[in-house]
């Protein structure tokens, strides 16, 4: 069966990743989280005192972006993909508020976004990619047979969001989740370099009042009508 690339854009806690996950079980294709590959140089920055006064030290960050080595390996135990940094899972750190907090700070620079992008479009040659970013259907795979732009309502996606934290344990606050959602929407709309378009031929699904598996069910027949009939995994 026609192996393709498969797009998915959104906002912050669109439901991409479910989404993305769901696609890439039942297809048996990879799923690759292009979030977290920000969230890697964000933690970087982080941690290697380039964050003075809340702002980026970006000369001392572009002298040392060519090492910084960002990957995926696939954890046995879990079944799940996690995200590691020179040589460190650091799939559990990436997803703190820290971490939310300083993400915008790295993802409008150009040259980080050329880096990433260039890791992206290498992991999608062989095809069989399910990903979810920002700027996957216009920017990294701008030929990809399916594309989903995704919406919700960003009070349902900050609910979303601050359950899914609640649940793993992160003690946080709704207002601080709502307010860190709208400064994402606002740096993912606003930075010069790719900002979140929805490409003109990605199918746009509101999901603020669809189930996951209604979602699902929606997308799949996208997915369907590219590739011919796909039985259940
Ligand atoms: O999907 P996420 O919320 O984990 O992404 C973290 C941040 O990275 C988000 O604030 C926007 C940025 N991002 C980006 O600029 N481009 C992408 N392809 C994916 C994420």
């Amino acid at each position: 069966m026609k192996r393709i690339n498969i797009a998915i854009d959104g906002f912050s806690s669109c439901g991409k990743s479910t989404l993305a996950k769901q696609l890439a079980h039942h297809l048996h294709y990879t799923y690759i989280d292009s979030g977290a590959m920000y969230r890697a140089v964000a933690l970087y920055v982080i941690e290697n005192g380039l964050v003075i006064d809340g702002k980026l030290d970006k000369p001392n960050l572009l002298r040392v972006l060519d090492r910084i080595h960002i990957g995926f390996k696939h954890d046995d135990a879990t079944q799940r993909s996690e995200t590691w940094l020179d040589g460190h899972n650091v799939e559990h750190r990436i997803r703190g508020m820290e971490v939310s907090r300083h993400v915008t700070l790295v993802s409008p620079v150009p040259e980080v976004r050329a880096k990433l992008v260039q890791l992206q479009k290498a992991m999608g040659r062989e095809r069989g990619v399910v990903m979810d970013g920002r700027d996957i259907g216009t920017v990294v795979f701008p030929d990809a047979e399916v594309k989903f732009y995704m919406t919700a309502r960003p009070d349902i996606r900050a609910m979303r969001r601050y359950n899914e934290l609640k649940g793993r344990g992160v003690v946080v606050d709704y207002a601080s989740v709502l307010e860190n959602i709208e400064r994402r929407d606002d740096d993912d709309l606003k930075r010069a370099a790719d900002p979140l378009l929805k490409a003109p031929d990605a199918f746009e699904i509101d999901n603020s009042d669809l189930t996951s598996s209604e979602q699902f069910d929606i997308a799949l027949g996208h997915v369907v009508k590219a590739i011919g009939v796909v039985t259940e995994a």
